[in-house]
């Protein structure tokens, strides 16, 4: 016997009101859909079967990456029993089937083991918890003995079924072959006209078949998801449960209120930072590393002792040792930093590498080039790598002064030990050693008469 999983995400999430489905939003940076996933993921099954709907194929062409997913459509919208029956054909009769929610994201893998293994015995297993407000959920309907006799829904139900405390996770585990059969079964006569699946509970209890319960370890991981004020108070929950987890590796966080990983951190120690700071896709930070206030840092590698000053914005980048980065510095994609660099403020670098020890300090613009070592680049020096149709590579020697204010056009090469004076344009490749600078003359007009603005 094997484990078949069907999650249910064709529904549109009305008060999201979005064009968006609503399983594509993300929490952490990742959708919705893929935080379940993730979790099932964990799981040892045969196949995930992903039910989708409205928006028609942007949820299987958003997450095409999905690994033994099998996407299976739902046209209209009829119920959650009627969702689970569009993908019931895919699964041998032999397997157990998993029934998970797209918008419930927290489930954590623990959880789902509990209730998969809850149905070895009946083959039926519920994920039921109890809530202090069980407003818009099914409840749990039991017997005088405690057995598990129906769900029903809110909207169906009574006063006092109302007062139920134990609500209807939505999850669950059930032999194949009952539910098939008892999917053909189900039956749309209630207050929604929607053909429901939590109604198989009865046919179940109708059979003599009894039904198990399992409880999560949190409430947070049964919390759907259905307008925005919700993905938000999620998000926040979040990111705190991962800040003091972070913390708790021997990272300080200055507030940890103030700190967004949308993605996964590996992390050193002492690492220090200040608030504000969202980190991003795949991240690694070495020992000793601080991170200045809204610092904004996507997939990136962070050796140790690195020092990121205030408001730098890095993406896709290798930063070396003990490199000083910022304030106000933007690190743009394939840019390779060794050790002991310096970026400083208003400098953007892209596509480039960067030897140890050398420093561009101030309001430079670094494209598609290649620096060697204890190379010093002076205050806005630019590389000017475009020539407006075609990019072109600019490659700096070792031990290179560069003065101020220069613009090297590329494709151009610059010696080891090659000093620069400021305000040159370098339009031609410079032998090793020798200084270069334009021919620019100083000029003084004497007693000059500025222009005057005319009176109208
Ligand atoms: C459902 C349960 C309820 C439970 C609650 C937990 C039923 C009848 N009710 O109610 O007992 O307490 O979830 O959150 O099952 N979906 C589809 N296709 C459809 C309908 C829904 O894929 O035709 C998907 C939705 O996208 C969503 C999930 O199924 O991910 C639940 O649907 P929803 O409409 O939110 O069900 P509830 O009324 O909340
Ligand atoms: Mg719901």
């Amino acid at each position: 016997m094997s484990l078949s999983i069907i999650i249910l995400a064709a529904g549109q999430g009305k008060r999201m009101r979005s064009r968006l489905p609503k399983v594509l939003h993300k929490l952490a940076g990742r959708t919705l859909l893929e935080h379940v996933y993730v979790s099932a993921l964990q799981l040892n099954f045969r196949e995930a079967h992903i039910v989708y709907g409205y928006g028609g194929r942007q949820v299987p062409e958003t997450l095409a990456h999905l690994q033994a997913v099998n996407w299976v459509e739902q046209k209209k919208q009829l119920g959650t029993g009627h969702a689970v029956r569009q993908a019931i054909a895919h699964i041998p009769t032999v397997d157990d089937v998993l029934i998970l929610y797209g918008d419930v994201p927290l489930i954590t893998y623990q959880t789902l083991q509990r209730l998969v293994d809850a149905a070895d015995e009946t083959g039926f297993s519920l994920l039921t918890s109890y809530i202090d407000d069980p407003k818009g959920y099914g409840r749990i309907i039991r017997d005088g003995k405690g057995d598990v006799l129906r769900i029903v829904e809110e909207k169906d139900a009574t006063d006092e079924e109302s007062s139920v405390c134990e609500i209807n996770t939505g999850m669950m585990t059930v032999k194949a072959k009952y539910l098939s059969r008892w999917l053909e079964e189900l039956e749309s006569n209630n207050r929604q006209g929607e053909f429901y699946l939590t109604d198989i509970v009865q046919k179940a209890v109708a059979e003599g078949i009894s039904i198990s319960t399992a409880n999560p370890d949190a409430v947070s991981e049964i919390r759907g998801i259905n307008d925005r004020v919700q993905l938000a108070e999620m998000e926040r929950y979040y990111q705190l449960v991962q800040a003091h987890h972070l913390m708790r590796q021997g990272v300080t966080l200055m507030d940890p209120a103030r700190f967004d990983l949308r993605g996964e951190l590996e992390a050193g120690r002492d690492i220090n930072i200040d608030v504000n700071v969202v980190l991003e896709g795949s991240i690694s930070i070495g020992d000793d590393v601080t991170i200045g206030a809204n610092c904004q840092i996507k997939d990136a590698d962070i050796a140790d002792g690195v020092v990121i000053l205030p408001n730098c914005v890095i993406e896709n980048a290798v930063i070396g040792e003990r490199c000083r980065i910022g304030p106000f510095a933007r690190i743009r994609p394939r840019t390779r930093l060794a050790k002991d660099v310096h970026i400083g403020n208003f400098v953007e670098v892209k596509n480039t590498e960067v030897a140890s020890g050398s420093k561009i300090n101030h309001l430079s613009y670094i494209g598609d080039a290649e620096i060697g070592k204890d190379t010093n680049i002076g205050a806005g020096t630019i590389t000017c790598n475009y020539d407006g149709a075609n990019k072109h590579k600019t490659i700096i020697g070792n031990d290179v002064h560069i003065g101020s204010d220069t613009q090297l056009i590329a494709p151009v090469k610059i010696g080891n030990g090659v000093t620069i004076g400021a305000g040159t344009t370098v339009t031609r490749d410079i032998e090793p050693n020798r200084l270069v600078h334009n021919k620019i003359e100083h000029r003084e007009v004497k007693g000059w008469k500025r222009p005057k603005k005319k009176q109208e």
